[in-house]
């Protein structure tokens, strides 16, 4: 059985962060690098543990999502991953379902960078693919983000989302969404 609990990075000890920044290692295969973690924290982390051991994370941070006229307040998910031998048992949704609660509760809108593997995921939760244009608002000015399109997924709320706009996220080290 398999147990999620929610915490705010504060609140979290050395080791449980350790273990975290350990499992979304293995989970992304090298794919995953200190920025990457940095990205993570500062938020609320979702955590599925078994027994003692960290076999799910995710997390919700505070950005600012630039569309339509307005620097929309988003709950942005990031570093979720379930341990392989762990996979398709509802775990990546038991964990996405109090981060969509809090965005609910908090924000104006969700996103997140999604994987191939995870869309089904996303699709099934009401998360829907941006469309349009994706750029980031970085030191040289708002600049085009072309890798990013196609791959970024919103949880509408209360605002209006254009999916076929052009939406811009704010600057930071390593990959911008
Ligand atoms: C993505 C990931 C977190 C999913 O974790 P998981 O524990 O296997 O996911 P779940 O078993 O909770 O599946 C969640 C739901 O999505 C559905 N789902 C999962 N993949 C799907 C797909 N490709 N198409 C349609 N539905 C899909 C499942 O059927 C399940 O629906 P249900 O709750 O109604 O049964 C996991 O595969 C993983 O860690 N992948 C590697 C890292 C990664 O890519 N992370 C995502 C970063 S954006």
């Amino acid at each position: 059985m398999s147990a999620v609990r929610t915490a705010h990075t504060s609140d979290l000890d050395a080791a449980t962060l350790a273990a975290a920044r350990a499992l979304l290692e293995e989970v992304f295969e090298g794919d995953f690098f200190p920025e990457d973690w940095e990205h993570a924290l500062g938020g609320i982390h979702a955590l599925a543990s078994e027994g003692n051991a960290l076999i799910g994370h995710a997390s919700i941070i505070q950005r600012r999502l630039m569309h339509g006229g307005r620097a929309l307040r988003a709950g942005y998910v990031e570093g979720v991953g379930v341990r392989r031998d762990r996979r398709g048992r509802g775990i990546g949704g038991a964990l996405m379902a109090p981060l969509e609660q809090i965005l609910r509760g908090a924000y104006d809108l969700g996103a997140l960078g999604a994987t191939d593997v995870a869309r089904g995921m996303y699709e099934a939760r009401g998360w829907r693919c941006w469309e349009g244009p994706t750029s980031a608002l970085t030191p040289a000015g708002l600049t085009r983000t072309p890798d990013a399109d196609g791959a970024v997924y919103v949880f509408p709320l209360g605002v209006p989302l254009d999916l076929a706009g052009e939406l811009t996220c704010d600057w930071r080290d390593g990959d911008v969404w």
